[in-house]
């Protein structure tokens, strides 16, 4: 438990964000561990456990293992009901294929068991930082957007989007909303509501290969976002993609983050 203070002498809350883990177990062994380091009162995920990664069944079994409550992701949802696809929205042809191989790979691989955890994961989770018995502010977390898991709330979308978002979740003025699905970090303010892309634990897609994760603290005197990136052992990752039958190119995006 930190707590430590903003200056105002009430304490200051520290919370981790991960999303978009994609079934790399070494990124997100990774991730935990700098996590564990840095003394947050809290880490919530915000889907997308399994896909494009070898280890799915072991990703859910060590969020589970490790108590870290979280959302849906669109990945999650459709393997856990069998949808025909994944959601996903690729332009390039060869994203395209590798995403329809993954998706199968992962449909046959992950466990009832665990396709029962990822089915129960509810759509958005709202959290209250300071406390029930404050105001605000309130922390809303969604895995693409405030209508479907599966749009993608990207850095260039125009403010008129990000308003129809914050209204529709019922956000306000010094509140946030956290998401992921576009494996890109970044945060900006709309209205006075912080809004932040978490980016990919397992899958980076903005040239970085590294982890990528968003911490949060959140006091009287407002909120403060950063994203550690977070080396991980590669080579491991990559070796496990080949030996799981998976295409080798899913190793190529990991190391190159994001491109073939
Ligand atoms: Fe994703």
């Amino acid at each position: 438990m930190p707590p430590d203070s903003d200056g105002s002498g009430l304490p200051t809350v520290r919370l981790a964000f991960i999303s978009d883990i994609h079934g790399n177990l070494a990124a997100l062994e990774a991730a935990l561990a700098d996590i564990a380091r840095r003394d947050v009162n809290a880490t919530y995920h915000l889907g997308d456990l399994v896909g494009y990664g070898p280890w799915p069944n072991e990703v859910i079994e060590r969020i589970r293992a490790d108590g870290i409550a979280g959302i849906a992701g669109n990945y999650d949802t459709t393997v856990a009901l069998g949808h025909p696809s994944c959601g996903c929205q690729h332009d390039d042809p060869r994203h395209k294929a590798l995403s329809a191989a993954s998706y199968s790979w992962t449909r046959e691989h992950v466990t009832v068991a665990n396709r029962q955890y990822l089915a129960s994961l509810p759509f958005r989770l709202d959290l209250r930082p300071l406390g029930g018995h404050r105001a605000g502010p309130s922390v809303t977390l969604v895995h693409g957007a405030a209508t479907l898991n599966t749009v993608y709330w990207r850095e260039d979308r125009p403010d008129r989007f990000s308003r129809k978002m914050i209204l529709r979740l019922g956000a306000r003025e010094g509140d946030a909303i956290l998401f992921g699905h576009t494996h890109k970090p970044w945060t900006r303010a709309v209205d006075g509501c912080t809004l932040v892309n978490t980016g990919s634990v397992g899958r980076p897609k903005d040239g970085d290969p590294r982890a990528s994760y968003a911490l949060m603290e959140v006091g009287t005197a407002g909120i403060r976002v950063s994203f550690p990136r977070v080396g991980y052992d590669l080579d491991r990752a990559v070796t496990a993609i080949a030996a799981a039958g998976l295409p080798r190119e899913l190793g190529t995006i990991l190391r190159t983050g994001g491109s073939l």
